[in-house]
């Protein structure tokens, strides 16, 4: 983390999990074990059936909403698609675009993942975009120049005044849902490498106030090594998400002074 130039954000995504009852539950558990978060933003990306209850429930304590997809058009012949628009009005902050569960079930692209970057910036959301490789492609030890391809596709075209809203979240396909994290080391060369592409598209002034998130089985035991490194600006989690006891501890992590 280096909270003097950038936020620490802590989101949860929830992927396809609680339902609308399980969704209250879980907000009057959070607001009773969580304080006033000083040092980070908090943010719970959840289905889009419950983003209304969501920022209804979630509104009187800090913790901000996201959606976990959009699409890239602002409206028109789509069904079952929901545009960033669409998620605005209802007081969504947050985006998550091309993570690798859609990347690999709903063949999203790299090209797909930019046309969303820039329907989210339009709508006045903040994408928060997934990058990471398999485990293959680690073992080919082509990672940190697939991450960069990953990068620049999702930012082309993207004005250098609009990427105060970007964040970007490394997330190793393998440490998603397995158990088995990034070491720190691992976490922070790849989070290092998004900001230097950033850095070499935008400026050095841009790149050091970009938040970049680690994501792939973070957990309170995990969480504060791995926001130690200078390049980890915070976590996107699944799994430890739905559980408000260890969502909290997570939070608490990054909330150290
Ligand atoms: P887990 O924390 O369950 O590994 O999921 C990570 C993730 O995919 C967050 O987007």
């Amino acid at each position: 983390m280096n909270r003097r130039y950038r936020k620490t954000i802590i989101a949860g995504n929830w992927k396809m999990n609680k339902t609308l009852s399980e969704t209250r539950i879980f907000a009057d558990e959070l607001k009773s074990l969580m304080g006033r978060p000083k040092w980070c933003e908090v943010v719970l990306c959840v289905p889009y059936v419950n983003i209304q209850a969501a920022t209804r429930l979630f509104k009187d304590c800090r913790v901000s909403i996201g959606a976990e997809n959009c699409h890239y058009e602002s409206s028109g012949a789509y069904t079952g698609e929901v545009s960033a628009e669409m998620l605005k009005e209802l007081g969504v902050k947050y985006v998550v675009i091309g993570h690798s569960e859609r990347r690999q079930y709903y063949n999203e692209t790299d090209f797909t993942v930019n046309k969303k970057v820039h329907a989210a910036l339009e709508a006045g959301l903040r994408p928060i975009v997934c990058v990471g490789e398999s485990l293959e492609q680690r073992e080919l030890g082509v990672t940190l120049e697939l991450i960069t391809y990953q990068v620049k596709c999702a930012l082309s075209r993207v004005p250098a005044e609009k990427m105060r809203h970007v964040v970007f979240a490394y997330e190793p396909i393998w440490a998603i849902g397995t158990g088995k994290t990034a070491t720190a080391q691992e976490a922070g060369e790849v989070c290092e490498t998004i900001r230097t592409v950033i850095r070499k598209l935008y400026g050095a002034r841009v790149a050091r106030a970009v938040t970049v998130q680690y994501g792939g089985s973070m957990n309170p035991k995990n969480a504060q090594e791995l926001l130690a490194q200078p390049d980890v600006d915070g976590g996107l989690i699944g799994g430890a998400s739905l559980k408000p006891d260890q969502f909290v501890e997570i939070i608490n992590a990054a909330n150290q002074e």
